[in-house]
């Protein structure tokens, strides 16, 4: 499909920070692989299977940076790092059960190799496992911070769900439902890197400002790649989205900006259960038309702004740099 995202796509610029956090995120790694360990067969095969096919690993990067910018020099960061990957894991084999997805990280999604109902209980065990190692470095504000990131995650599903093929949807419904599902892990993976140290409030709280407003940029930017993007990039389908009713930001502006028969195309669409490639290539020159997607990326760069904004708390640093720079790459990546 050809690529119809209204910028460039600038080369990603995470490596600053993937540079940065090498040493550590060595150890995260193979934290994460011997917590997958398992005496039931079945969960370290699925397991392995999408941990080992990549993933950006941002969030927990995140967590080990705002833990070095807190001048952090224990060990607990290790396995707060760890346990925010496994969250986001354990949430992807659930999304993509409920979203009905095929591919992830470039490979089949594990529900497509050992179906849904192995997919929802091997995220479960992953789910579990972050909060054993949670409970390991033994910060109650910690965990705290992190269980209650688990259901606000569970409640922006949930809200998703209930607005799915809703027209009606506002953009501050969009807003709470990705603030719940994806900036709240972001908020919290990088307010626990300040907590660990135990840092005055008004970090702790810059660092979860940073990472809620930068979530809100990455999801906004999510969601224009599923129309806009590039699938082999991407590793996931283009139209996933679209194809489940979901209603995002570029379908609820293109939506408002269209006439009655672009309103009723997008109404019969959204709600049915199967939609046609063709269907499909109009909705994206329908949101390219109304600058849907174009508007969604400015929106993107108005929160990326307010997380580069939270971080004037810190002096200049290596790593404060390197998150700045990981703000750019959120919203300007391919992938
Ligand atoms: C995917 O997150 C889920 C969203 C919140 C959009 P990522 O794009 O960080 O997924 P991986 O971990 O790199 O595969
Ligand atoms: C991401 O939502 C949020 C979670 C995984 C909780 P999406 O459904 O947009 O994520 P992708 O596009 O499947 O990665
Ligand atoms: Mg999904
Ligand atoms: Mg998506």
């Amino acid at each position: 499909m050809a690529v119809v995202l209204p910028f460039e796509p600038k080369d990603p610029s995470i490596e600053t920070l993937v540079r940065l956090v090498k040493g550590d995120m060595e150890r995260v790694n193979a934290l994460i692989l011997s917590r997958t360990g398992s005496d039931v067969a079945m969960i370290p095969e699925v397991a392995t299977h999408l941990i080992s096919s990549g993933g950006k690993r941002l969030r927990p990067m995140l967590t080990i940076a705002c833990a070095a910018l807190s001048d952090y020099e224990g060990e607990g960061h290790i396995k707060l790092a760890a346990s925010v990957e496994f969250m986001h894991t354990a949430t992807l084999l659930h999304d993509d059960v409920v979203d009905e997805s095929d591919m992830r990280r470039g490979k089949l999604a594990a529900r497509k190799v050992w179906g849904n109902e192995a997919s929802v209980l091997v995220g479960d065990f992953l789910l579990g496992q972050a909060f054993k190692m949670m409970v390991e470095v033994g910060i109650l504000e910690c965990l705290d911070i992190l269980s209650t990131a688990a259901c606000t995650i569970a409640e922006g599903e949930v809200m998703q769900l209930a607005a799915a093929k809703n027209t009606e949807t506002s953009e501050d419904d969009y807003l709470a439902v990705i603030r719940g599902k994806t900036a709240e892990l972001f908020a919290a993976a990088c307010e626990v890197g300040a907590v660990l140290n135990h840092r005055p409030k008004a970090e702790q709280t810059a660092c979860r400002s940073f990472g809620m407003n930068l979530g809100i940029a990455f999801q906004l930017v999510d969601d224009v790649l599923d129309y806009g993007g590039s699938q082999a990039k991407l590793g996931k389908n283009i139209g996933d989205d679209f194809r489940e009713g979901k209603i995002t930001l570029p379908v609820i502006l293109a939506f408002r900006r269209g006439d009655a028969q672009e309103r009723a195309f997008w109404k019969e669409a959204l709600e049915q259960s199967e939609t046609s490639d063709e269907q499909l290539q109009k909705a994206i020159a329908l949101l390219i038309k109304h600058r849907a997607l174009a508007d969604t990326l400015e929106r993107a760069q108005h929160y990326g702004a307010m997380a580069r904004d939270a971080l004037a708390l810190f002096g200049p640093s290596p790593v404060k740099d390197a998150l700045v720079e990981a703000v750019d790459f959120a919203i300007s990546r391919g992938y």
